[in-house]
């Protein structure tokens, strides 16, 4: 019995890699500012094996997996770095480059993907991969559609080392920094200096694309992106967290604050005062655990319960100013061609925050935007139901073939609304 424990634990020993929260590849060099926003300050291969889909299962195998540690900006506008793997699939098409946003929503860097996508993952130290800190990230089967298509595929930490979840500018910056690492590193295995690339991201991952969408002519009008696809987004965290409260995503309230806290000092002294004390430790309680974990672990409480003042905290002056800091609306109008896609019933962030960001692109922007408004789906349905249609959009703009259809060719600011139903996938069934 002693022997098989041993052996057992030697075979662990040999085979668990070291999260990033103990590896040194994820240091920040104390010469940061003298990097290039978007220069590779590290890089490694790593072997080219993912995550099964289920704990026991086979790795996804594909050609290669190459990591980058680059300098990106911080929301304060202060150089940082944070790492970004590139996966080349077996079908590699070096013509076209997807960059991929999990949504890992954690205030734990040892959930960041670099990790957690990589074959051998795990965040319990007695070997087990139970579920709410599985490593196994949900977004597998979307890379996976990705990378069939023979999509290289560039997939950031867009939180840094330090997990700063729901942090827009930071995202945005540290997603756009990770095309040019790509772009920059991508041809020394095969990737074409003149690939097609576009961007995808749901929930979490939404929020990334979205700020990168969003700043990307200002922070990077270097880059010359084909679109983005957009999923189940959030462009308004107050109006989430209102939403959310007390039901199953409740969860996401907590990993939002501790988000904001870390960003933002002020944030982080303002909650400290506004908690009760009896509930602090209650509050943090789930920072260490990936997504899964931190979701369950505040599902269904009453998130203003936790504070002094209640409810009205959100309208108090440190507070809200961060939140309206972080509003999506206040980053910019996206000059690329945009996919947007929401279920109607999503209850995480209602579709109303979405509909009114719409518009304000559709009148201002200047690249065309189609927005499929799912009916009957929420936030989970509308993740699968809409992904559908984001693959064939994606692969439309990556081959250079235009947003579809020949709706809108060659014209500009040509906004498309569509409507379908949960249970069919013929997306132009309801034009409005
Ligand atoms: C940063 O410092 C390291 C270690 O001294 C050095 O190797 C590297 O070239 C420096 N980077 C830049 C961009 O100056
Ligand atoms: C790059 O192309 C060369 C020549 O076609 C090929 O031998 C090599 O395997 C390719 N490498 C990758 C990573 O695609
Ligand atoms: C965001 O939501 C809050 C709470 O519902 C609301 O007061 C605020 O006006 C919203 N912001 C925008 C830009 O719609
Ligand atoms: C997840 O793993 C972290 C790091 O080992 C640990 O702190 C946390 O308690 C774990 N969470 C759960 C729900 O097991």
């Amino acid at each position: 019995m002693y022997i098989y424990l041993l052996t057992l634990w030697v075979l662990q020993l040999a085979t668990a890699l070291t999260p990033p929260s103990a590896d040194p590849f994820y240091l920040e060099p104390a010469n940061i500012t003298a990097y290039a926003p978007g220069e590779a300050i590290r890089t490694r291969q790593v072997p080219p094996y993912l995550q099964p889909y289920v704990a026991a299962g086979p790795p996804i195998s594909v050609r290669g997996v190459h990591q980058y540690l680059y300098r990106t900006t911080d929301t304060h506008g202060n150089a940082i770095a944070a790492a970004a793997t590139l996966l080349i699939p077996h079908n590699a098409d070096p013509t076209k480059l997807l960059a991929y946003e999990t949504f890992y929503d954690a205030n734990s860097e040892d959930c960041s993907p670099s990790y957690t996508l990589r074959y051998g993952s795990q965040l319990n130290t007695d070997g087990r991969d139970i579920l709410p800190n599985m490593t196994q990230p949900m977004d597998l089967a979307f890379l996976s559609a990705s990378l069939t298509q023979g999509w290289y595929i560039i997939t950031s930490d867009y939180e840094s080392p330090t997990a700063q979840f729901a942090i827009g500018r930071l995202s945005g910056h540290a997603t756009l920094d990770s095309v040019r690492v790509a772009l920059t590193h991508g041809p020394s295995h095969n990737l074409s200096s003149s690939a097609r690339y576009a961007m995808w991201g749901y929930s979490g991952g939404a929020l990334a694309v979205s700020w990168a969408a969003s700043l990307q002519p200002t922070y990077a009008p270097d880059l010359t992106f084909s679109g983005a696809a957009i999923g189940g987004l959030l462009p308004n965290l107050t109006s989430a967290i209102e939403t959310i409260n007390m039901g199953p995503f409740s969860g996401a309230a907590f990993v939002i604050f501790i988000g904001l806290a870390k960003a933002y000092p002020s944030f982080a002294t303002w909650l400290d005062s506004a908690l009760k004390g009896d509930l602090k430790s209650l509050f943090f309680g789930e920072r260490g655990s990936c997504v899964l974990g931190e979701f369950s672990g505040g599902m269904g409480r009453d998130f203003w319960g936790f504070f002094v003042n209640g409810e009205g905290v959100v309208r108090e002056s440190v507070p809200m100013g961060v939140l309206r800091g972080e509003e999506l609306r206040g980053a910019g109008i996206p000059e690329m061609d945009l996919y947007v896609y929401k279920g109607v019933l999503d209850e995480i962030s209602p579709v109303g925050d979405t509909d009114e960001l719409v518009s304000g692109y559709c009148e201002q922007g200047s690249g065309r935007v189609r927005y499929e408004r799912i009916l009957g789906a929420e936030h989970v349905t509308g993740a699968v139901l809409g992904s559908v249609g984001a693959v064939e959009w994606l692969k439309r703009v990556l081959a250079g073939d235009g947003d579809g259809d020949g709706e809108g060719e060659g014209k500009s600011g040509v906004c498309i609304k569509s409507v379908h139903t949960a249970w069919e996938l013929d997306v132009e069934s309801r034009v409005y």
